[in-house]
Protein backbone atom coordinates (compact mmCIF):
# COMPACT_ATOMS: atom_id res chain seq x y z
CA UNK A 1 0.00 0.00 0.00
CA UNK A 2 1.34 3.39 -0.26
CA UNK A 3 2.52 5.39 2.15
CA UNK A 4 1.08 6.75 4.62
CA UNK A 5 -1.50 4.51 4.19
CA UNK A 6 -3.40 3.54 7.32
CA UNK A 7 -3.92 0.08 9.09
CA UNK A 8 -7.83 0.56 8.47
CA UNK A 9 -7.56 1.28 4.64
CA UNK A 10 -4.63 -1.10 4.08
CA UNK A 11 -6.94 -3.88 5.81
CA UNK A 12 -10.00 -2.49 3.66
CA UNK A 13 -8.23 -2.54 0.45
CA UNK A 14 -7.91 -6.59 1.02
CA UNK A 15 -11.49 -6.91 2.34
CA UNK A 16 -10.39 -6.92 5.73
CA UNK A 17 -13.84 -5.51 7.42
CA UNK A 18 -12.73 -3.11 10.84
CA UNK A 19 -15.91 -1.39 12.33
CA UNK A 20 -15.09 2.08 12.52
CA UNK A 21 -17.90 4.80 13.54
CA UNK A 22 -15.88 8.26 13.19
CA UNK A 23 -13.66 7.34 9.95
CA UNK A 24 -14.95 8.55 6.93
CA UNK A 25 -13.16 8.23 3.50
CA UNK A 26 -13.46 12.06 2.39
CA UNK A 27 -13.12 13.03 6.26
CA UNK A 28 -9.88 13.95 8.28
CA UNK A 29 -8.97 11.34 10.16
CA UNK A 30 -9.95 12.07 14.45
CA UNK A 31 -9.36 9.06 16.17
CA UNK A 32 -12.75 9.95 18.21
CA UNK A 33 -14.72 6.61 18.91
CA UNK A 34 -12.12 3.74 19.48
CA UNK A 35 -13.99 0.74 18.25
CA UNK A 36 -11.25 -0.01 15.08
CA UNK A 37 -9.16 -1.31 17.89
CA UNK A 38 -6.72 -3.60 16.50
CA UNK A 39 -3.71 -5.72 18.20
CA UNK A 40 -0.28 -5.16 16.37
CA UNK A 41 2.76 -7.09 17.51
CA UNK A 42 5.17 -5.10 19.90
CA UNK A 43 2.60 -2.89 20.86
CA UNK A 44 1.91 -2.67 24.54
CA UNK A 45 -2.08 -1.39 23.65
CA UNK A 46 -4.29 -1.66 21.53
CA UNK A 47 -4.30 0.52 18.27
CA UNK A 48 -6.71 3.22 16.83
CA UNK A 49 -6.35 1.34 13.49
CA UNK A 50 -7.88 4.39 11.45
CA UNK A 51 -4.98 6.87 12.49
CA UNK A 52 -2.54 4.56 12.70
CA UNK A 53 -0.44 4.17 9.42
CA UNK A 54 1.39 0.39 8.24
CA UNK A 55 5.07 -0.05 8.20
CA UNK A 56 7.30 -2.38 6.32
CA UNK A 57 6.78 -5.71 7.91
CA UNK A 58 4.39 -4.87 10.88
CA UNK A 59 2.06 -7.71 11.91
CA UNK A 60 -1.57 -6.58 13.20
CA UNK A 61 -4.01 -8.93 14.43
CA UNK A 62 -8.17 -7.10 13.29
CA UNK A 63 -10.54 -9.99 15.49
CA UNK A 64 -8.40 -11.17 18.63
CA UNK A 65 -10.52 -11.90 21.61
CA UNK A 66 -9.06 -9.24 23.01
CA UNK A 67 -9.41 -6.81 20.13
CA UNK A 68 -13.47 -8.24 20.47
CA UNK A 69 -13.32 -7.48 24.14
CA UNK A 70 -12.62 -3.71 23.45
CA UNK A 71 -14.81 -3.34 21.09
CA UNK A 72 -17.56 -4.79 22.83
CA UNK A 73 -16.74 -2.60 25.80
CA UNK A 74 -16.62 0.83 23.64
CA UNK A 75 -20.22 -0.24 22.19
CA UNK A 76 -21.42 -0.34 25.42
CA UNK A 77 -19.98 3.08 26.80
CA UNK A 78 -21.65 4.68 23.72
CA UNK A 79 -25.26 2.85 24.32
CA UNK A 80 -25.12 3.22 27.91
CA UNK A 81 -26.80 6.60 27.09
CA UNK A 82 -28.36 6.08 24.04
CA UNK A 83 -32.09 6.02 23.38
CA UNK A 84 -33.19 2.49 22.91
CA UNK A 85 -35.73 2.89 20.72
CA UNK A 86 -34.52 0.93 16.96
CA UNK A 87 -37.99 0.20 16.64
CA UNK A 88 -39.18 3.76 15.43
CA UNK A 89 -35.98 5.47 14.61
CA UNK A 90 -35.81 6.45 11.48
CA UNK A 91 -31.93 5.03 11.08
CA UNK A 92 -32.93 1.27 11.75
CA UNK A 93 -31.09 -0.85 9.18
CA UNK A 94 -28.58 1.39 8.06
CA UNK A 95 -27.44 3.11 12.25
CA UNK A 96 -23.98 2.05 12.19
CA UNK A 97 -24.20 1.80 15.98
CA UNK A 98 -27.31 -0.73 15.80
CA UNK A 99 -25.08 -2.71 13.03
CA UNK A 100 -22.33 -3.35 15.44
CA UNK A 101 -23.96 -3.67 19.14
CA UNK A 102 -25.65 -6.73 16.84
CA UNK A 103 -22.34 -8.33 15.22
CA UNK A 104 -20.96 -7.65 18.44
CA UNK A 105 -23.30 -8.97 20.64
CA UNK A 106 -23.82 -6.48 23.07
CA UNK A 107 -26.93 -6.79 24.55
CA UNK A 108 -26.82 -6.33 28.41
CA UNK A 109 -25.16 -2.85 28.91
CA UNK A 110 -23.37 -2.68 32.10
CA UNK A 111 -23.64 1.21 32.46
CA UNK A 112 -26.65 2.55 32.00
CA UNK A 113 -27.39 5.58 33.70
CA UNK A 114 -28.17 8.65 32.67
CA UNK A 115 -29.74 10.25 29.52
CA UNK A 116 -29.84 13.55 27.65
CA UNK A 117 -33.33 15.11 27.10
CA UNK A 118 -32.08 17.41 24.19
CA UNK A 119 -35.33 18.81 22.54
CA UNK A 120 -35.27 17.64 18.81
CA UNK A 121 -33.91 20.89 16.65
CA UNK A 122 -36.34 20.91 13.16
CA UNK A 123 -36.46 24.51 12.87
CA UNK A 124 -35.35 24.53 9.20
CA UNK A 125 -36.67 23.18 6.32
CA UNK A 126 -34.81 20.07 5.86
CA UNK A 127 -32.86 18.82 8.81
CA UNK A 128 -33.52 17.38 11.57
CA UNK A 129 -31.03 17.54 14.62
CA UNK A 130 -31.71 15.08 17.80
CA UNK A 131 -28.78 14.92 19.66
CA UNK A 132 -30.33 12.18 22.48
CA UNK A 133 -28.80 9.80 19.63
CA UNK A 134 -25.32 11.60 18.76
CA UNK A 135 -22.32 9.57 19.37
CA UNK A 136 -20.27 12.77 19.14
CA UNK A 137 -18.10 10.98 16.80
CA UNK A 138 -17.39 14.57 15.34
CA UNK A 139 -18.06 13.50 11.63
CA UNK A 140 -20.55 16.00 11.29
CA UNK A 141 -18.30 19.04 12.62
CA UNK A 142 -15.37 17.82 10.11
CA UNK A 143 -17.57 17.68 7.63
CA UNK A 144 -18.87 21.29 7.74
CA UNK A 145 -15.68 22.71 8.79
CA UNK A 146 -13.04 20.68 6.76
CA UNK A 147 -14.82 19.53 3.60
CA UNK A 148 -17.58 22.08 3.08
CA UNK A 149 -15.39 25.30 4.96
CA UNK A 150 -18.53 26.19 6.49
CA UNK A 151 -17.86 26.02 10.24
CA UNK A 152 -21.43 26.48 11.03
CA UNK A 153 -21.02 23.89 14.00
CA UNK A 154 -18.68 22.72 16.66
CA UNK A 155 -18.49 20.72 19.85
CA UNK A 156 -19.84 22.89 22.37
CA UNK A 157 -19.32 21.94 26.33
CA UNK A 158 -17.91 19.51 28.28
CA UNK A 159 -18.06 15.96 29.74
CA UNK A 160 -21.51 14.78 29.68
CA UNK A 161 -22.94 17.96 28.58
CA UNK A 162 -20.87 18.20 25.41
CA UNK A 163 -22.77 19.06 22.40
CA UNK A 164 -22.73 19.47 18.92
CA UNK A 165 -23.99 23.19 18.41
CA UNK A 166 -24.30 26.40 16.61
CA UNK A 167 -22.47 29.41 17.97
CA UNK A 168 -24.68 30.39 21.14
CA UNK A 169 -26.97 27.24 20.56
CA UNK A 170 -28.80 29.65 17.24
CA UNK A 171 -31.02 27.44 15.47
CA UNK A 172 -29.33 26.55 12.34
CA UNK A 173 -31.08 28.95 9.93
CA UNK A 174 -29.53 31.64 11.96
CA UNK A 175 -26.06 30.41 11.89
CA UNK A 176 -23.60 30.35 8.79
CA UNK A 177 -25.38 27.08 8.09
CA UNK A 178 -26.33 26.59 4.23
CA UNK A 179 -28.24 23.86 4.90
CA UNK A 180 -25.96 21.51 1.87
CA UNK A 181 -26.76 18.50 4.08
CA UNK A 182 -23.84 17.28 3.79
CA UNK A 183 -23.67 16.33 7.85
CA UNK A 184 -26.73 14.22 7.44
CA UNK A 185 -24.89 12.26 4.79
CA UNK A 186 -22.15 11.20 7.00
CA UNK A 187 -24.17 10.92 10.28
CA UNK A 188 -23.39 7.06 11.42
CA UNK A 189 -26.24 6.92 13.27
CA UNK A 190 -29.58 8.26 13.81
CA UNK A 191 -29.16 12.22 15.36
CA UNK A 192 -29.22 13.92 11.74
CA UNK A 193 -31.97 13.30 9.47
CA UNK A 194 -33.58 14.37 6.13
CA UNK A 195 -37.03 16.01 6.89
CA UNK A 196 -39.01 15.27 4.06
CA UNK A 197 -37.92 11.60 4.21
CA UNK A 198 -39.21 11.28 7.69
CA UNK A 199 -41.76 8.35 8.57
CA UNK A 200 -41.11 7.81 4.52
CA UNK A 201 -40.06 4.12 4.69
CA UNK A 202 -37.45 2.04 5.52
CA UNK A 203 -33.92 1.78 4.33
CA UNK A 204 -34.43 -1.89 2.74
CA UNK A 205 -37.79 -0.80 0.75
CA UNK A 206 -35.79 1.72 -1.25
CA UNK A 207 -35.33 1.67 -4.94
CA UNK A 208 -31.67 2.68 -5.88
CA UNK A 209 -31.54 4.57 -9.43
CA UNK A 210 -28.41 6.51 -10.18
CA UNK A 211 -28.52 10.16 -12.21
CA UNK A 212 -27.02 13.06 -12.71
CA UNK A 213 -27.89 16.10 -11.12
CA UNK A 214 -30.34 18.05 -13.11
CA UNK A 215 -29.36 21.64 -11.78
CA UNK A 216 -26.01 22.92 -12.72
CA UNK A 217 -22.88 21.50 -14.87
CA UNK A 218 -20.94 19.83 -12.04
CA UNK A 219 -22.25 16.33 -12.92
CA UNK A 220 -22.26 15.78 -9.45
CA UNK A 221 -23.95 12.17 -9.23
CA UNK A 222 -27.06 11.31 -7.28
CA UNK A 223 -28.18 8.23 -5.82
CA UNK A 224 -31.91 8.39 -5.91
CA UNK A 225 -33.74 6.81 -3.15
CA UNK A 226 -37.90 5.98 -4.07
CA UNK A 227 -40.16 3.98 -2.48
CA UNK A 228 -43.83 3.71 -4.60
CA UNK A 229 -42.07 5.57 -7.51
CA UNK A 230 -42.04 8.31 -5.41
CA UNK A 231 -38.42 9.99 -5.05
CA UNK A 232 -37.91 9.56 -0.70
CA UNK A 233 -34.25 11.03 -0.01
CA UNK A 234 -31.35 11.96 -2.53
CA UNK A 235 -27.74 10.29 -1.42
CA UNK A 236 -24.46 10.26 -3.26
CA UNK A 237 -22.47 7.53 -3.95
CA UNK A 238 -18.74 8.30 -2.32
CA UNK A 239 -17.39 6.90 -6.05
CA UNK A 240 -19.39 9.92 -7.71
CA UNK A 241 -16.45 11.11 -10.12
CA UNK A 242 -17.07 14.79 -9.69
CA UNK A 243 -18.42 15.29 -6.17
CA UNK A 244 -17.33 12.22 -4.32
CA UNK A 245 -20.58 11.84 -2.47
CA UNK A 246 -20.77 15.53 -1.27
CA UNK A 247 -23.91 17.26 -2.84
CA UNK A 248 -25.36 21.11 -2.35
CA UNK A 249 -28.57 22.14 -1.26
CA UNK A 250 -30.14 21.61 -4.66
CA UNK A 251 -28.68 18.47 -5.04
CA UNK A 252 -30.05 16.85 -2.24
CA UNK A 253 -33.03 18.40 -0.81
CA UNK A 254 -34.71 20.25 -3.93
CA UNK A 255 -36.69 17.73 -5.85
CA UNK A 256 -39.89 17.70 -5.26
CA UNK A 257 -40.26 19.51 -8.57
CA UNK A 258 -40.29 16.24 -10.16
CA UNK A 259 -43.40 14.88 -8.38
CA UNK A 260 -45.50 18.32 -9.10
CA UNK A 261 -48.48 17.98 -10.16
CA UNK A 262 -48.05 21.95 -12.04
CA UNK A 263 -45.12 20.29 -14.45
CA UNK A 264 -45.80 20.82 -18.26
CA UNK A 265 -46.96 17.45 -19.43
CA UNK A 266 -47.31 17.91 -23.05
CA UNK A 267 -45.95 20.79 -25.22
CA UNK A 268 -47.44 24.11 -25.20
CA UNK A 269 -48.06 26.47 -28.21
CA UNK A 270 -47.65 30.40 -27.71
CA UNK A 271 -50.86 31.85 -29.11
CA UNK A 272 -50.64 35.45 -31.38
FE1 LIG B 1 -10.93 4.69 14.54
FE2 LIG B 1 -13.15 5.93 15.36
S1 LIG B 1 -12.87 4.72 13.59
S2 LIG B 1 -11.22 5.77 16.36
Amino acid sequence: VPHGTTILQAAKSVGIKIPHLCYHKNLPISGACRVCMVEVEGARTLIASCAYPVTEGMKVWTNTERVIHARRFVLELLLSDHPYDCMTCEKTGDCKLQNYAYQYGVRDIRFAGEKHSYKVENGNPFIIRDYNKCILCGRCIRMCSDVIGVDAIDFSNRGFGTKVSTPFNVDLTESTCILCGNCVNVCPVGALREKQAESMGRIWEFAKVNTVCPYCGCGCVLELNIKDNRIVKVLSPLESPANSGNLCIKGKFCYEFVHSPERLTKPLIRQG
